[in-house]
């Protein structure tokens, strides 16, 4: 604890000499959210890197987040705790793969997940999370779609439209591990608890959610709900903004196993490092930045 206050302490300082800003994500371990400027989901955090004054983010996440935060703020420094945190799903696609879908299709357009690299985003006619994607899709002036890459979330925005889906195969190891038995145990052990799940988990886990939706749209569920129990479907992290909104709601995680590994891999001492050496910084080749930055752009756009 007292090594905590220090690094805290030293956070601070050099937050101030770098003239940076800390953005974590919902799933980012307790200790960074509670030194960060701003906590979001993935899209909070994409629009906030575009509206900062701070000459340097620090991107508490994993690295496709810092990624798109520099191809949005090209001219501000980005720098990761550590650039070892990937996230798995969004290396479930590749160019080549995505292109070659797109040969077989050559009349749908690409909506990607903003779970994906810059070198997929290049390729893609806009992006979303989970937060926007029904409004993304409907929003393509195209009646076929090409949807990369996670099939769970794929499935889930299918039945709110009338577009052919096109969907790739890929998922988040994380909310995917999560069964209907594990959550029919939990409800059958707290019957007055409501489940809330994220469109990430598997389509008949889903099913099961009293309520359905981003991590954002989770967080503010809860607290707006009469409800005082709930049974959670999304990474374990979200519990730190939960709790803080409302500490007298009880809130479980519908296994222990929904943890990302990679969200985990940032630490404080890690923060103090990348404050102080500016290294490892986010780099994007300038002609891949600027073909992802549209796709980008167009989805900050959509109402
Ligand atoms: P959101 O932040 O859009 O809820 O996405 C969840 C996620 O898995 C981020 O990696
Ligand atoms: Fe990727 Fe899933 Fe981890 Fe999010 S929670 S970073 S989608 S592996």
């Amino acid at each position: 604890e007292e090594q905590k206050r220090e690094l805290k302490e030293r956070i601070l300082q050099l937050k101030k000499e770098r003239n940076a800003i800390i953005l974590a994500h919902y799933y980012q371990r307790d200790e960074i959210q509670e030194v960060a400027d701003f906590r979001g989901d993935s899209f909070l955090l994409a629009q906030k890197a575009t509206t900062t004054d701070a000459d340097v983010i620090v991107f508490c996440g994993v690295h496709f987040m810092g990624e798109s935060a520099k191809i949005l703020a090209p001219n501000k420094t980005v720098l990761i705790p550590d650039e070892r945190a990937g996230c798995p799903m969004a290396d479930m696609v590749n160019v080549d793969g995505l292109r070659a879908l797109k040969k077989q299709h050559p009349n749908a357009k690409v909506v990607a997940y903003i779970n994906t690299s810059a070198d997929v985003k290049s390729e893609t006619d806009i992006c979303c999370t989970s937060a926007n994607a029904i409004k993304v899709i409907e929003s393509v002036d195209s009646d076929e779609i090409i949807w990369v890459p996670d099939k769970n979330l794929g499935d889930y925005v299918s039945k709110f439209t009338k577009k052919k889906m096109i969907i790739w195969e890929g998922y988040c190891n994380t909310h995917d591990m999560l069964t209907v038995k594990d959550v029919e145990e939990m409800k059958a052990q707290y019957p007055n608890a409501k489940f809330v799940v994220h469109p990430e988990c598997r389509p008949e886990v889903v099913k099961l959610g009293d309520f359905v939706g981003s991590t954002t749209a989770i967080i503010k569920y809860c607290k707006e709900s009469e409800h005082q129990e709930f049974i959670v479907g999304t990474e374990d992290g979200t519990g730190y903004q939960l709790r803080l909104d409302s500490p007298n709601k009880t809130f479980r995680f519908a296994t222990k196993y929904l943890v990302c590994p990679n969200m985990k891999v940032n630490n404080l001492k890690k923060v103090v490092r990348c404050l102080e050496t500016m290294q490892p910084q986010i780099y994007v080749p300038p002609h891949i930045a600027d073909q992802a930055r549209a796709s980008l752009e167009r989805m900050l756009l959509v109402k």
